[in-house]
């Protein structure tokens, strides 16, 4: 499963981009606006830093302006998704866009029938809002399982290979959305900061490293021969 970054901030890509983990990234408008500067340049810096496909949404109703919005969006750089919310309109402006050869990300969608639906608009990703449905005491779990089973009955082909529509997990609130998205056989899941780094924490991991630490420095002889192993070594050398 790949990870996507889910934000609005450059400065949050910046910094989890250097993990070497993102394949992408989501925006919204409520992540947008939670961020001050230029939209647009936000979203291009984004694209350059994670380079892969990074969503921006469409804020209109009809399928007309979406449409005209969508080609605005995949103007500011060719990383660009196109975010649709889910609705016949969406729908509509997501089959057009397909066609004009944009990628779609079909977001707000929370059953298996709106993600087939979806699928058969031509939508390259399908979003499906993990937390939210939680808040409302719906199992997101049970929906995503949903999903991915009427989108990828068995024995059909991996999506990554036949562009078929790949199923995003939105709205990760703890670790445990993450690792279950990934158990269910989602094909993306979009990650707030703030999860990305609670994934990190593990406190047999952090007494492992500083175990093996103190017992490497109780000798200062294996620090001078790891040096003298780097000194010997031509980026030892550079280092120099
Ligand atoms: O970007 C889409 C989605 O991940 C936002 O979800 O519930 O955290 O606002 P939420």
């Amino acid at each position: 499963m790949k990870l996507f970054i889910d934000t609005g901030s450059v400065a949050e890509v910046e910094e989890i981009a250097t993990w070497g983990v993102l394949a992408g990234a989501t925006t919204n408008p409520s992540l947008l606006a939670a961020q001050s500067g230029d939209p647009g340049e936000r979203i291009q810096r984004i694209c350059e830093i994670v380079g892969g496909p990074v969503s921006a949404e469409v804020v209109a109703e009809d399928p007309e302006t979406m449409i005209t919005q969508g080609h605005a969006l995949k103007a500011l750089h060719d990383h660009v998704i196109v975010k649709v919310p889910f609705s016949a309109a969406g729908l509509a402006a997501t089959r057009a866009l397909a066609d004009a050869e944009i990628g779609v990300n079909m977001t707000l969608v929370f059953s298996p029938s709106q993600a087939l639906l979806a699928a058969e608009a031509g939508a390259r990703y399908i979003s499906c809002f993990m937390g939210r449905l939680d808040d409302v005491s719906i199992d997101s779990a049970q929906v995503l399982e949903g999903i991915v089973d009427a989108l990828r009955p068995p024995g059909s082909p991996a999506p990554w290979i036949d562009d078929g529509a790949l199923v995003l997990a939105a709205s990760i609130r703890h670790p445990g959305h993450v690792v279950g998205a990934a158990r269910l056989g989602c094909d993306v899941a979009t990650v707030p900061g703030k999860v990305l780094r609670q994934m990190l924490g593990h406190p047999l991991t952090s007494s492992g490293i500083e175990r093996f630490n103190s017992d490497w420095e109780s000798s200062p002889s294996l620090g001078r021969w790891l040096d003298g192993l780097v000194a010997g070594t031509p980026a030892g050398a550079a280092s120099r």
